[in-house]
C-alpha cells in the first residue's frame, strides 16, 4: 500500500484499537490519556508518520489528498505523546479565522490530535454529520467534533476549547515542517 492509499485507509476506518497499539501513551477510553514527558515539538521539527508500514517517515504534501489526513510525530519525538498531531489536507479557500493562516501551506493545517475534553486521540472524519460539517475532526470517546477550516473549534460534544494549532510549512522537498509551538495547552487541563 503506498503513502497516499495509507493515508486515506488509516483515517477513514479508524480503527482506534490499531492507533492505541501502536502510539505510545494513547488514549484509554473511559479515562484521561497517560502522558509521557519527553523533549517538545520545536520549530524545524519535520513531521513523520505516527503509524503504519510509514512510521518514522516524512509526512509531505503527496502524501495524501484533499480532505484527507495522517496521524504525525515530530521525528525522534513520538516519547512524548502531547507531540501528537493531526494534519489535514484541506481546500486553502476554505481555511479561515481563527485559523492561523501563515501557520498553514497548500491547504494542509496541522492540530493536536489529543482532545481537550479528556485526552482522547482524535480522528478525521469524511462523512458528513447532522451535527458538523464536512470535512471535521471528531473524536471517537464522548463525540467531541472539531472545525478543521477554522481553527478547530469545537462544533460539538463536551470538548471545553479548540484543538491548538500546530503552525507548519512545506520545505522545498515538499515534506511538512513545525514553525513554532502549539498554539494553546495540550489536552485535558485543570
Ligand atoms: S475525550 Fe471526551 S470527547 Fe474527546
Amino acid at each position: 500500500m503506498d503513502r497516499r492509499r495509507f493515508a486515506g485507509w488509516s483515517l477513514k476506518t479508524g480503527i482506534i484499537a490499531a492507533i492505541a497499539s501502536a502510539v505510545p501513551g494513547v488514549l484509554t477510553l473511559k479515562g484521561r490519556a497517560k502522558v509521557a514527558a519527553g523533549a517538545r515539538v520545536a520549530p524545524g521539527d519535520h513531521l513523520v508518520f505516527a503509524l503504519g508500514e510509514n512510521a518514522g517517515q516524512p509526512v509531505t504534501e503527496g502524501s495524501f489528498s484533499q480532505n484527507e489526513a495522517v496521524l504525525a510525530y515530530p521525528a525522534n519525538k513520538s516519547d512524548d505523546h502531547n507531540n501528537l498531531a493531526i494534519v489535514c489536507k484541506l481546500d486553502p479557500a476554505e481555511l479561515a479565522a481563527p485559523t492561523d493562516i501563515a501557520g498553514t501551506d497548500h491547504g494542509i493545517v496541522a492540530y493536536s490530535a489529543i482532545c481537550t475534553h479528556l485526552g482522547c486521540t482524535v480522528r478525521f472524519s469524511e462523512e458528513p454529520m447532522d451535527q458538523a460539517p464536512f470535512p471535521h475532526i471528531h473524536c471517537p470517546c464522548h463525540g467531541g467534533m472539531f472545525d478543521p477550516q477554522h481553527g478547530a473549534r469545537v462544533l460539538g460534544g463536551p470538548p471545553p476549547r479548540p484543538l491548538p494549532q500546530l503552525p507548519i510549512k512545506l520545505d522545498e522537498k515538499g515534506e511538512v515542517v513545525v514553525t513554532g509551538p502549539f498554539s494553546g495547552p495540550i489536552g485535558v487541563q485543570a
